[in-house]
């Protein structure tokens, strides 16, 4: 599939000088038509090999746009799924079907607080605070933080993520003890801010670990028990894709998809 990031749009609004209402209220969509798909703001103009296309001021999801050739875009308006492909990346992001778990998991929905590090390109953050929970979420890295901020912006959360910059573990200490309903790590360290998750974490509340490797997803496991949370599971998420064709019907071929171990534990 042919996707334009945010940055690369078409027509790069970096020059337009001072930033309107209007600008700010400007609320991106994409743009479709078979495996292309384009990231756009109302009044870009956009050129592609199909021709030029003029998005208007007041496009909305279902629209059909025409190039000045006279071929065909549907207007989407972005889904959660959506923010996986057009965030602009930093830290490795989640796959939607682990943020899945996540969310199926621990619960998480409207009215939960949930404490996130780090937050990396912010596509789990987003899909929590999508969820309706109000996120605070933590970036060591300065650039990553100001690119995760202007994420939560595309993704329409920017008021439910609170991004952070710095190191999560030298703030624990000033978070206030059982505020949170979740705790999200997906960090190298985060076995050390497993410790900390019976104080943070509201009775019940729950802590879910991504993690890529099973070294450090065995000493989540273990740090979980030496601190006295409940219910600890882990769980390789690995899907196989199915493939069906005029053959037959089988997995995919294609290289397994391990994509980390989720470990699950409760505060009682
Ligand atoms: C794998 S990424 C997280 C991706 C994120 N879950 C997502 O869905 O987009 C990990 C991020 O954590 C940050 N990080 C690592 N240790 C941290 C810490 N102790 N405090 C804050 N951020 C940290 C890294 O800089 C990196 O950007």
């Amino acid at each position: 599939m042919t996707r334009v990031s945010d940055h690369e749009r078409a027509d790069d609004d970096a020059d337009a000088g001072t930033e309107s209402d209007a600008d700010r209220d400007r609320v991106p969509v994409l743009l479709v038509r078979g495996d292309r798909e384009y990231l756009v703001e109302p009044g870009d103009e956009m050129g592609t090999d199909l021709g030029v296309l003029e998005v208007p001021e007041d496009v909305h999801s279902g629209d059909t746009l025409e190039t000045h050739l006279g071929d065909e875009f549907q207007v989407r308006r972005l889904r959660g799924p959506d923010l996986f492909h057009h965030f602009e990346r930093t830290g490795a992001p989640m796959v939607p079907r682990d943020i899945g778990l996540v969310l199926g998991e621990t619960g998480i929905a409207g009215g939960d607080r949930v404490l996130d590090a780090g937050t990396g390109t912010g596509v789990l953050a987003a899909l929590m605070a999508r969820a309706g929970a109000e996120v605070v979420t933590y970036e060591q890295d300065p650039e990553f933080a100001d690119v995760a901020r202007e994420n939560m912006a595309l993704g329409g959360v920017e008021d439910a993520v609170d991004v952070r910059t710095g190191d999560v573990l030298e703030d624990v200490d000033a978070l206030e003890p059982s505020s949170f309903d979740v705790l999200t790590l997906d960090t190298a360290d985060a076995p050390a801010m497993v410790e900390h998750a019976p104080d943070l974490l509201v009775d019940g509340g729950f802590v879910a670990v991504y993690s890529p490797f099973i070294e450090s997803t065995r000493e989540v496991a273990e740090t979980a028990r030496e601190v006295g949370l409940a219910n600890i599971t882990t769980r390789e998420t690995i899907q196989r894709e199915m493939q069906f064709d005029e053959r037959g019907s089988r997995p995919s071929t294609a290289p397994v998809g391990h994509t980390g171990y989720l470990t699950i534990a409760r505060n009682e």
